[in-house]
């Protein structure tokens, strides 16, 4: 496996260290925690802003070209939130993110505290009925005071899942957007080796997952020239899958649109020529659904030019997310590539 730039044994190791971390949106702190020891011998600033986004800048050197450049990753993950608990202790949930009934069904789960549980089912007539609420989850509780003590109504619990290796291939929960996270703090060891003329914001950001909601408002602190988001996209190489252009170890991902945000023709080409110039494989991304922090950005103040890398990835929002450590590379490497130009033309 040769990169043009990135370390992939690096980014192997950052991501069997972030994925298998406890962050659903709006409790990011243990995966903050994690990030913030490797980001912060190689920033020049590091910040927690109000929303609890992690923000590092690696300062550039400037001069003609030189821009205010976003890259944003989220931490969060996909959760389940408890909403009611039964005289027996289980617990009901409402979904944080996108879940579905068919993937949760036999899941173990674990909440902040690590506390475990088991995702059980109601008897059904029919497997058709199996729908989120007639799921629940069972911590072994004695009864509602004893399961009411350790995992009180508004905790959450994410997917309980080590990361596993399978040739270039990584198999676990949260890739997206760990795997995304995993790429900017390459980034940023890659910018101390190749010093770019850029102001790089890496923005690890917080409630990706609920609607782009912590990239919004570093958006607008940060009020770059140019925003890059980084994460995870479906992919169309399975059984009887999607008609998608994606495919697993087909290269990284160039987005052209999503539901969030159609990428500025400016951004988009930038990518495809930086790539097709430096030899890093690509493919492009339409997703006729979803959105990613860019979205969000791109939207800020008078509007940001914005784009978005993606990393393609098989069973998302389940337990078992699927990447390929080239497409992985492939991703930190065209983000490594861009930076090491100035930028001209674009947007005023
Ligand atoms: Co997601
Ligand atoms: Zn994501």
């Amino acid at each position: 496996m040769s990169a043009l730039y990135a370390d992939t044994a690096r980014l192997e190791r950052l991501i069997r260290e972030l994925a298998p971390a406890y962050g659903p949106a709006g409790r990011e702190e243990q995966v903050r925690a994690l990030i913030r020891r490797h980001v912060e011998p190689l920033a020049d600033e590091v910040s927690v802003d109000r929303m609890g986004n992690l923000i590092a800048l690696v300062r550039g050197a400037g001069g003609p070209g030189a821009r205010r450049v976003m890259v944003a990753a989220h931490m969060d993950e996909i959760g389940l939130m408890v909403t009611h608990i039964d005289d027996k202790g289980f617990l009901r949930f409402a979904p944080v993110g996108g879940h579905g009934a068919a993937t949760l069904l036999g899941q173990r789960v674990v909440f902040a505290d690590g506390t475990c549980g088991t995702i059980g089912a109601e008897k059904l007539d029919d497997i058709k009925d199996l729908k989120l609420d007639r799921l629940f989850i069972d911590i072994g509780a004695a009864d509602r005071e004893d399961a009411a003590r350790r995992v009180p109504v508004g905790s959450t619990a994410v997917f309980a899942r080590d990361v596993a290796t399978c040739g270039s291939r990584l198999i676990g929960k949260a890739l997206d957007d760990r795997a995304g996270c995993a790429v900017l703090v390459e980034l940023m060891h890659q910018l101390r080796a190749h010093p770019s003329v850029h102001d790089v914001y890496c923005v690890f950001s917080v409630q990706e997952e609920v609607g782009a909601r912590g990239a919004r408002t570093a958006g607008y602190a940060i009020s770059p020239d140019l925003a890059l988001a980084v994460d995870v996209t479906a992919t169309g190489d399975t059984p009887k899958g999607e008609p998608l252009n994606m495919t697993l170890g087909g290269g990284t991902a160039i987005k052209v649109k999503d539901n969030s945000l159609i990428a500025h023709p400016w951004v988009r080409q930038l990518l495809v020529d930086t790539a097709a110039a430096a030899g890093i494989p690509y493919q492009m991304e339409v997703l006729p659904y979803g959105g990613t922090d860019a979205g969000a950005i791109h939207l800020t103040k008078t509007g940001v030019p914005a784009g978005a890398l993606s990393i393609p990835t098989r069973y998302l929002h389940s337990p078992g997310e699927m990447v390929d450590m080239r497409d992985v590379a492939a991703t930190a490497d065209l983000l490594v590539a861009v930076l090491q130009q100035p930028l001209a033309g674009g947007p005023a």
